[in-house]
């Protein structure tokens, strides 16, 4: 499994991804996936086909995860836990010295993935996702990059 950077050719599978791991109201919608795979750091694992990607970006000194996503079929073989990891090392070049990502309170597997990774749990956002959908905010101190 080879993690890479995102290419524009690489943006019908991300859309396919995307629709089978988010409900239509929270998936991101084409246009902003395009536009994210333009302007944002976007890693994809691959073997062959694409199997997840994660978004991210730094704004000063603070990285912001803004999606991760693993197909159905490829969960559980640690691929979520390498594009946070690659992401993270992006982010540290970049001069981030924390990461943050907002999650569903409902989405224990992914809680456990970020929680394992070294997010801590800062705030609980109210109707985050929609009336009683609430999200928690996790953030990471990351280590600095370089030799
Ligand atoms: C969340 C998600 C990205 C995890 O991807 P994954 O490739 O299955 O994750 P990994 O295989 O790297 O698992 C990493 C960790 O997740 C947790 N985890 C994995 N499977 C789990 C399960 N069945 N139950 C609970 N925790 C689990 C564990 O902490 C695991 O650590 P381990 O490798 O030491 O066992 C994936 O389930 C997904 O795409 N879900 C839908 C989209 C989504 O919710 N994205 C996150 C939005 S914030």
């Amino acid at each position: 499994m080879k993690i890479r950077r995102a290419e524009a050719r690489d943006l019908p599978s991300i859309l396919a991804i995307e629709e089978l791991c988010f409900s239509r109201e929270v998936a991101f919608p084409p246009d902003a996936l395009s536009i994210l795979l333009e302007d944002a750091t976007a890693l994809v694992a691959e073997d062959g086909n694409l199997a997840g990607f994660v978004i991210g970006f730094v704004r000063g000194e603070a990285g912001k995860v803004v999606t991760l996503d693993v197909l159905p079929e490829r969960r559980g073989e640690g691929l979520g836990r390498g594009l946070m990891v690659a992401l993270e090392e992006e982010f540290a070049i970049l001069g981030a010295r924390a990461s943050r990502l907002e999650v569903s309170i409902e989405n224990r597997r992914a809680i456990a993935l970020y929680a394992d990774l070294g997010y801590s749990g800062a705030a609980l956002l109210e109707d985050y996702y929609g009336p009683g959908e609430d999200a928690l905010l996790m953030v990471k101190r990351l280590r600095r990059a370089g030799p």
